[in-house]
């Protein structure tokens, strides 16, 4: 009986250490909803402080009164942070306890454990692995797959796009889809590797997918900022931009999705390096979305669907996100999205909303999509995946393949509409 009571107690004990690691020790995340002005300034404040990370939304000035807000809080300044909220009576919910776990989880290489049933695609990968995937890739499938260098990082890491391509039909049409623009959307790259892993094993088994390639190649770059993904990685799991050193600031990074020529630098963007949302020193000033430019710049006349993966929030965008004008297809376009929202729906019952950019979230100049819809590819999207904000940006391994199912028949549906609108129907078998 004694033996069972001290047992007992120690059990609990294990309980209650382990509720106090979670509760005192761990980053964490947290949701704040502001009530008043003044709550906004607070956090504002707060968010630009203490080396905690703007989860949601992107940038402080975005925060508004009855705005919710996910704030990463690291360990080291979770007291001072939430005394602070306490003192403004700003209430607080904790979204997520354990960071620290969940980036653990995600960087735990589980490939050698045989216990795991999960598949090289439904785990985040290292940059280095990633270039392994590219280079084993286009090895094995030499007749489907070829690697092109289109330039490189910063850092003179190499960008590779993977040219998925099963016929040399003449005047052959092309979609493009590039993913890791931002550094800690990780199920982004993931979902670039299980675009290439899904075409490969279902040409000529699936339908959709046999037509999507009979009629089009596609340039998949998996890593567009691979500076910042090797980052996330090693030093700091929330880094949005590149890593290159501006010349008036110590603050390191260029928001690529700010730098290219569409309105650039206007409102939704920031002259400021230590934002989030610097736009750059000019337009294209960064090697990655200099060499992306350039690429898409010279097969502007095949590419006709170009696409940005992105996360978090559930949502399909096009242009614009530059102006709050309407495109010129705009009707079009929010057909499409609608069309891909719907079928995530039907078949996954999750929910996307869809919209131009600007109306559907907030004025984003300087981004690839608006761009590459100036530059003439009339079918332009962005898609944030997975999640709504349980998890953000350290969405678990095991939903990699819902979050990238359900973004893939999205693809899909569009790139058959964009096929069907565009391309003549084809008389071959
Ligand atoms: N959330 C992403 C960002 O802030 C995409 C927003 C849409 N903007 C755009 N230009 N597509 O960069
Ligand atoms: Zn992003």
């Amino acid at each position: 009986m004694k033996t069972l009571f001290i047992f007992f107690v120690l059990m609990n004990l294990d309980q209650l250490l382990k509720t106090g690691r979670c509760t005192e020790t761990q980053d964490q995340i947290l949701s704040i909803t502001p009530k008043t002005q003044e709550q906004v300034d607070i956090l504002k404040n707060v968010s630009t402080q203490y080396e905690t990370a703007l989860w949601q939304p992107v940038s402080p000035q975005y925060i508004k009164e009855e705005n919710e807000v996910h704030l990463f809080v690291p360990a080291n300044s979770s007291e001072t942070v939430k005394d602070l909220l306490q003192k403004h009576a700003i209430t607080h919910r904790v979204l997520l306890a354990n960071t620290n776990e969940l980036i653990e989880m995600q960087t735990r290489n589980d490939s050698t454990d045989p216990r795991s049933s999960s598949t090289f695609y439904e785990r985040y990968h290292s940059l280095e692995d990633i270039y392994h995937w590219i280079n084993r890739t286009q090895q094995d499938n030499p007749n489907m797959v070829k690697a092109i260098l289109i330039g490189s990082s910063y850092e003179k890491r190499p960008l590779y796009v993977l040219k998925l391509s099963v016929n040399n039909r003449p005047n052959k049409k092309a979609m493009w889809i590039d993913c890791g623009i931002h550094a800690r959307e990780w199920i982004s790259h993931a979902f670039c590797l299980w675009f290439v892993q899904n075409s490969l094993s279902f040409y000529k088994l699936n339908q959709d997918i046999t037509r999507i390639l009979d009629n089009m190649d596609v340039y998949i770059l998996p890593v567009m900022n691979p500076d910042g993904y090797q980052y996330t990685w090693t030093t700091n799991r929330m880094w949005r931009k590149n890593r290159s050193v501006s010349k008036s600031s110590n603050c390191i990074g260029v928001d690529l999705n700010r730098n290219f020529d569409a309105n650039w630098c206007t409102e939704g963007a920031s002259d400021e390096p230590c934002t989030e949302i610097y736009c750059g020193a000019f337009p294209e000033s960064e090697p990655e979305s200099q060499a992306v430019a350039n690429f898409l710049r010279s097969h502007k006349d095949s590419v006709q669907f170009y696409l940005s993966i992105h996360s978090y929030s559930q949502m399909l965008l096009f242009p614009y996100s530059c102006t709050l004008d309407e495109a010129e297809n705009h009707k079009d376009l929010l057909e499409m999205a609608q069309e891909a929202a719907q079928a995530i729906r039907r078949y996954y019952r999750n929910t996307y909303k869809y919209g131009s950019g600007a109306k559907t979230i907030y004025l984003a100049p300087g981004g690839s999509d608006d761009w590459a819809y100036n530059l003439g590819i009339k079918y332009s999207f962005t898609f944030e995946l997975q999640d709504r904000g349980r998890y953000g940006f350290l969405l678990p391994p095991s939903l990699i393949s819902r979050a990238c199912n359900e973004a893939l028949i999205a693809v899909k549906t569009i790139a058959l509409k964009v096929i069907e609108k565009t391309q003549a129907p084809t008389s071959h078998p």
